[in-house]
């Protein structure tokens, strides 16, 4: 584990974006203009949220956590109702900072911002004032002027979502920021797994790949290893390095004993645009080495799940069969991922759990 007085990796990146004297936004908060649901008999158990922002998953308790993910189950069953709208962020405007590539996180922070019944400004990079110049900072500053109360950022730089946390008063969602966290790809991870299996305690859960590069490797390890899983980190020995037992993980490169007594093998693909410089000799060799394919499936165990948070590259680090076959739930994560930003969204809003919320 980290030492106390040394300083995460998003906060040296933060600072590299802007000096850090900032508002301090810390202590409690309380959002205003949420709606009333009628509570549900029996009443579950009251749940607490106290935070205006997510930024990463490594912050949050256990009982944060659950929260999310509780809150979440509830939205899946407004989700499978024939309204499948609510009015929780009515009046409220969200902007979506994309300012990396993204399909899947994207669009359904869109369609999550559009079932709680917000406005919505989805800011198009390219297309912006960043290729004249501007600063994130200015840019942030000026989608708060027209008074945007949610910023949903996707980053290249590590520490991005930390700092507008910092500099602005909206609440800041964490959509991934480099290779620091993707907090709620690991919350749509775990939400899964604990739908499929039920639990997500004393699971075994490998995940195999890029992890050097992965922000989803780093979140995913967060989130179930404080709901108790045994997290096995596989892969060529430049992308898995030992380094990531400090952080709780098991570390090994051999991909057979990784694989053998796994309940989930979360795949990963390797992230060419974070690499700085070639890790491995060939994509050909790594697949042969690394990939899952139907010889390596036949020797997990017959009830093993297989993830991916996507974008796939098939052939490469999954077969495309396998892909597709009735083990995986890569499509079923997609699906949960709008309950789980709808969730998000609703928390950092005010809410303060399921127990608000009626099916
Ligand atoms: N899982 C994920 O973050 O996918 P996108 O890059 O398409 O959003």
């Amino acid at each position: 584990m980290k030492s106390s007085s040394r300083k995460n990796s998003h906060e040296w990146e933060a600072e590299r974006l802007e000096p850090p004297p900032v508002p301090d936004l810390s202590g409690p908060w309380r959002g205003t203009g949420r709606f009333s649901f009628s509570p549900p008999t029996p009443p579950l158990p009251a749940m607490s949220w106290n935070r205006k922002h997510l930024l990463d998953i490594e912050s949050l308790t256990t009982d944060e956590i659950l929260t999310v993910l509780d809150t979440a189950r509830a939205f899946k069953a407004v989700g499978e109702r024939a309204i499948k709208k609510v009015p929780a962020l009515r009046g409220k405007t969200v902007v979506n900072l994309f300012i990396e590539p993204s399909t899947r996180t994207r669009i359904s922070f869109q369609l999550s911002e559009q079932r709680l019944s917000a406005d919505i400004i989805n800011f198009t990079a390219e297309a912006s004032s960043l290729k004249k110049g501007e600063t994130l900072k200015d840019t942030a500053r000026n989608l708060e002027a027209l008074n945007a109360d949610f910023i949903v950022i996707r980053h290249s730089a590590s520490g991005a979502p930390h700092f507008l946390a910092r500099v602005l008063n909206a609440s800041i969602i964490n959509a991934g920021d480099g290779a620091h966290e993707h907090p709620t790809q690991a919350l749509l991870d775990t939400f899964t797994i604990r739908e499929k299996k039920g639990r997500i305690a004393g699971l075994n859960i490998t995940i195999l790949g890029d992890v050097l590069y992965s922000r989803v490797a780093r979140s995913d390890l967060w989130a179930l290893t404080k709901l108790g899983a045994k997290v096995t980190f596989c892969g060529p020995s430049t992308l898995v390095p030992r380094e990531f037992e400090q952080m709780g993980a098991r570390v090994t490169h051999d991909v057979e004993e990784a694989i053998r007594d796994a309940d989930i093998i979360n795949l990963l693909r390797i992230q060419h645009e974070r690499q700085r410089k070639t890790m491995f000799p060939s994509l050909g060799e790594y697949t042969s080495l690394f990939g899952l394919n139907k010889d390596r499936l036949a020797r997990t165990k017959p009830d093993a799940l297989i993830m991916h948070p996507g974008p796939i590259n098939r052939g490469v680090e999954i077969d495309s069969e396998i892909a597709d076959c009735p083990r995986s739930v890569i499509l079923e994560q997609v699906t949960n991922g709008l309950a789980v930003r709808m969730a998000v969204l609703f928390l950092v809003n005010g809410g303060k759990g399921p127990q608000e919320i009626s099916a």
